[in-house]
């Protein structure tokens, strides 16, 4: 019979509502069993026995390592693969690659500049394919953020976030979650740098409340998170043109002071101090960035289990 589709995590359009409820359970169910357990880390390993495979094609701090660390947690292994050092980089094609690594591994990450890369190894993948951000979308980003924001201000749905900026990847998963899980967005971005009108159509005819706007004060008024990220993502070019139409756009204490009472502030990281966003801000007592960052650890081990099909 016809083998079932492995459960790729490619773009948040393509999951339901329930599928980011059942990944961010699973996940806030294994951090509470390590935090109650400091050592061993983890009482279970649902994934002994299994190999992650990490292609990172570009600089990564967090999603390399809390994938690695991870997986390891889960009583898994992981195999890193420099696509450079590999076969691909002499021109052995994606296609080959895939059903090869299909053969060793149960689970692939990819971190790639090119979109089209990760869509031909997910098509010829047997086994799930993690999209590790490219320059379309970076969804498991959007998984520790709704974690975070969840735990500092409850339940996500109908509270307002503000995105100021670049209408980057990360603008496009955000976008998309907005409508998954029913949270109003307003994005503040130049002319110049906005969010993919694609994901903003996919938004509205799905019923989410997403709007854009040229305007940071008009976007920021009310809202119970103010999220930015860096003006120049891996791949960009032209950074001198980026920092001067993004320079309006900057997180500071005034724009803050438009947010809600007690509104969080939250960042991807790698951040900029003194661009996207100023010290202060990034440093005050609204700032969530690190528990987001911690908070990457524990979603992908919800995300792993969830492709993996495996109870925490
Ligand atoms: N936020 C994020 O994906 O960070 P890295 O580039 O360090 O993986
Ligand atoms: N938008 C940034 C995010 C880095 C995690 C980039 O794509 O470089």
């Amino acid at each position: 019979g016809a083998k079932t589709p492995p459960r790729h995590f490619l773009d948040l359009k393509d999951l339901t509502k329930a599928d980011v409820r059942d990944i961010l359970a699973r996940a806030a169910h294994v951090k509470k069993l390590q935090e109650g357990r400091r050592k061993p880390l983890h009482p279970n390993t649902p994934l002994a026995g299994r190999t992650l495979g990490l292609m990172m094609a570009q600089p990564s701090t967090r999603t390399r390592v809390s994938f690695e660390v991870g997986m390891k947690q889960l009583g898994g292994a992981v195999s890193v693969l420099a696509p450079g050092d590999m076969q691909l980089g002499r021109g052995e094609s994606i296609a080959d690659t895939a059903r090869v690594l299909s053969r060793f591994l149960d689970v692939l990450v990819l971190r790639t500049v090119k979109d089209e890369d990760l869509r031909e190894l997910a098509r010829w993948s047997e086994v799930p394919v993690i999209n590790g951000l490219t320059p379309v979308s970076h969804p498991i980003q959007i998984l520790a953020d709704v974690m975070t924001f969840e735990e500092h201000r409850g339940p996500i749905e109908g509270k307002t976030l503000a995105w100021v900026g670049d209408g980057n990847n990360v603008a496009t998963s955000l976008i998309e979650m907005a409508a998954l899980l029913g949270f109003k967005l307003r994005l503040a971005t130049p002319a110049s740098h906005e969010p993919s009108p694609a994901a903003l159509a996919w938004a509205r005819a799905h019923g989410g409340d997403v709007t854009t706007t040229h305007d940071p004060r008009e976007a920021v008024k009310g809202a119970d998170a103010v999220i930015t990220d860096t003006w120049v993502s891996m791949g960009d070019e032209n950074r001198d043109e980026r920092i001067k139409a993004l320079s309006p756009y900057q997180v500071n204490s005034d724009l803050m002071a438009l947010a809600a009472p007690g509104a969080l502030f939250m960042h991807c990281l790698p951040a900029h101090a003194g661009e996207e966003v100023t010290q202060e801000v990034f440093d005050s007592p609204a700032s969530v960035v690190f528990d987001e960052a911690e908070n990457r650890l524990h979603s992908q081990k919800g995300l792993l289990l969830w492709c993996l099909e495996q109870q925490p």
